[in-house]
């Protein structure tokens, strides 16, 4: 008896604690010294400008385009493209330590390889000095469900092993001319979703599926097989841009 009351008391205790602590009462020193506090984003959610400066569509326009995001679309977006600065000064008002986005690679090689877009450039290059410069750390990610449509195309995108010598090619032209400034790198955003979503289910792009596996009719794909090969060749794209970084461009911070 005195011990299921004690329990129930200890309980009690708890979740009072609990319910205090968590609703108004955290600050900064309940996490470690260390932890990073900051926001994230994509490029396809908050760019915009999608068709300003020489950048071509990525999958994601395709998708939007067809009206397969009930008819939105990231033509315009928040609009980061051009209110970059405002939106860095909104996270130093916020407090932020850190901020993630993702590079659009169809902004900066604008067929998904070769020449780089000197305008996309300027951009990126604008947008990390703009957060440096508050001391807001980059955090980097490659890329974000937003393949160039021109790979797409050429050789079906993350279903040919050709995507890991381009995305590697992209990787290394990020590292060399960001890496003095970014430290924190992300290479390929949520790989198990972006296969299920666009080889097994079919509802985000590119949209492949085969029967009985689609949530919309499949016209194009194979659920038994597609989303296999695609995230065997995200590993392998992964494991080169990574080595490559570790080899090459990695500085100890
Ligand atoms: C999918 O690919 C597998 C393996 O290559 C093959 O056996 C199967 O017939 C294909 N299915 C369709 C629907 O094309």
């Amino acid at each position: 008896m005195k011990l299921s009351l004690l329990l129930i008391n200890f309980v009690l205790n708890v979740a009072l604690l609990l319910g205090v602590y968590s609703s108004n009462y955290f600050s900064r020193d309940d996490f470690p010294p260390d932890f990073v506090f900051g926001a994230g984003t994509s490029a396809y959610q908050v760019e915009g400008a999608a068709s300003e400066d020489g950048r071509t569509p990525s999958i994601w326009d395709t998708y939007a385009h067809a009206g397969r995001a009930h008819g939105a679309t990231g033509d315009v977006a928040c609009d980061g493209y051009h209110k970059y600065k405002e939106d860095v000064q909104l996270m130093v008002d916020t407090g932020l330590d850190a901020y993630r986005f993702s590079i659009s690679w169809s902004r900066l090689i604008p067929n998904g390889r070769g020449p780089v877009n000197p305008k996309g450039l300027e951009y990126y290059n604008n947008l990390i000095d703009e957060l440096v410069s508050h001391g807001i750390q980059p955090h980097v990610t490659l890329h974000n469900y937003d393949l160039p449509q021109a790979l797409e195309d050429e050789y079906g995108g993350w279903v040919s092993r050709e995507i890991v010598i381009d995305f590697t090619s992209y990787a290394e032209m990020c590292f060399r001319e960001f890496g003095d400034r970014v430290f924190y790198w992300s290479t390929i955003n949520e790989p198990n979703v972006y296969v299920l979503g666009g080889y097994d289910q079919g509802f985000t792009p590119p949209q492949r599926c085969s029967p009985p596996f689609g949530v919309f009719p499949c016209s194009k794909g194979n659920s038994s097989s597609e989303p296999y090969t695609a995230a065997h060749n995200i590993l392998l794209a992964h494991a080169s841009a990574a080595r490559l970084y570790m080899t090459k461009y990695k500085v100890s911070i």
